[in-house]
């Protein structure tokens, strides 16, 4: 392999924007996330619930706690719930993992003693009641800590309940055992319902998106295990782009540093950057890509307006929600267009962003008054980049 190839091999390990990170080593920040894992851990009797927003890196947390702890004091297990799964496969999934260690005095003159490494027996049964699963976990006495990732992709609701009734029994009676519940949720009864009994015994953990120091953290870390640089221009657009997604960060500073290895360069330049912003959109999520073109599309040459109300919803200010308000998207659609469309107009337009035939790109959120958001949030990178892309098109 040619050094150039080495390098090249090492970008596409460490910029993985559809992978969890798994490695401490090219994880960075979420130190208050980890501090509120590490206490429920400690705290006898506590749980936890991570919620956020899909790619704000949730898994990658996840995996990198697993890798934190010695199984000499904590042992960690991870089970990714798929929508089929139920109360009972995913504890059968979870105990499978448990392997217990029996001390053995070995026959003989010297009383020497080994271990032997034993399974837990899962009982064989259809139906697997909370106070089943306390009795398996009863003779367990190391902490414990569980976590159950894409809780949210479960339908059966029944496993829901059946597992804030296990939280409320671990709390009470095995509180060397932590379970850490993680979805794609606004809130905890999103994820698990709403159980009064629950809320001392539960701890609240938002992920935010990744805040600017953190994406600039995650750029530089990596670029110095590749023996790289980057002109602070190039870093600030790869983190206003990137809107907090580490998907974007990953994915920009990927194309940007392959496009300057390609030449031969250590340091990435804008030029790097025009080139990976066109990379970056070709490989973007596919249902990203087909929603974006369905809402822009014209059967007429030119194009129609629909690119510049986006475009106003991205220029408008957001809520705790990622919603904005049909007037500013107005204002900011007149000002940008130089026209002066009415309310009535902007109403219909949006209305129409909402539809399968426009990609369903936006969705109406009611609060008191009505508001719109990107039903996918990685919506508003993609459009940054577009709109990158369309204006360094030479006129
Ligand atoms: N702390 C982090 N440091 C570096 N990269 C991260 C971090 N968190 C997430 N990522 C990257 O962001 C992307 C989405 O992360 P992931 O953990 O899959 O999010 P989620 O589980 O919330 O959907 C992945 O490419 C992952 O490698
Ligand atoms: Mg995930």
């Amino acid at each position: 392999m040619t050094s150039q190839e080495q390098k090249l091999d090492l970008i596409y390990r460490i910029f993985s924007p559809s992978a969890p990170i798994e490695s401490p080593e090219l994880f960075v920040g979420r130190y208050k996330e980890l501090e509120k894992i590490k206490d429920s851990v400690e705290e006898r009797g506590q749980h936890a619930v991570m919620h956020g927003t899909r790619g704000a890196g949730k898994t990658s947390l996840a995996n990198v706690v697993c890798s934190l702890y010695n199984p000499e004091y904590v042992w960690t297990i991870k089970v990714t719930a798929h929508h089929n799964d139920n109360f009972k496969t995913l504890w059968e999934k979870t105990i499978e993992k448990i392997k217990i260690s029996i001390p053995q005095r070995n026959i003989g003159f010297k009383n020497i003693e080994t271990e032997k490494i034993v399974s837990i027996d899962f009982p064989d049964k259809d139906n697997i009641s909370p106070s089943d699963i306390e009795k398996i976990l009863s003779t367990f006495e190391n902490y414990l800590l569980i976590i159950f990732d894409e809780f949210d992709s479960i339908e059966d609701k029944e496993t829901k309940t059946q597992m804030a009734d296990l939280l409320k029994i671990f709390s009470d009676n095995l509180p060397q055992i932590t379970i850490l519940i993680i979805g794609v949720a606004e809130n905890v009864n999103e994820l698990i319902g709403k159980h009064s009994s629950l809320e001392r015994c539960i701890k609240q953990i938002e992920m935010p998106l990744m805040s600017k120091d953190e994406c600039i953290a995650l750029i530089f870390n990596s670029l110095k295990i590749l023996e790289m640089d980057m002109e602070s221009e190039v870093a600030k657009k790869i983190v206003e782009y990137s809107c907090g997604y580490p998907h974007y960060v990953h994915l920009l500073c990927k194309y940007s540093a392959k496009d300057a290895v390609s030449k031969n360069q250590k340091m990435i330049s804008l030029k790097n950057f025009d080139i990976a912003v066109c990379e970056s959109i070709e490989n973007s999520d596919q249902s990203i890509k087909t929603s974006y073109h369905t809402a822009i599309s014209s059967y007429a040459k030119t194009k129609n307006q629909f690119e510049d109300v986006i475009m106003a919803c991205l220029l408008s200010e957001t809520d705790e929600k990622d919603s904005f308000s049909p007037y500013e998207i107005l204002e900011n659609f007149n000002h940008l267009t130089k026209k002066s469309l009415k309310v009535d107009s902007i109403h219909y337009n949006l209305g129409m962003l909402c539809k399968k035939e426009r990609g369903e790109i936006l969705q109406k959120i009611s609060q008191t008054a009505l508001r719109y958001r990107f039903k996918n949030p990685l919506m508003k990178a993609f459009i940054r980049l577009k709109f990158h892309e369309i204006s360094n098109i030479p006129k």
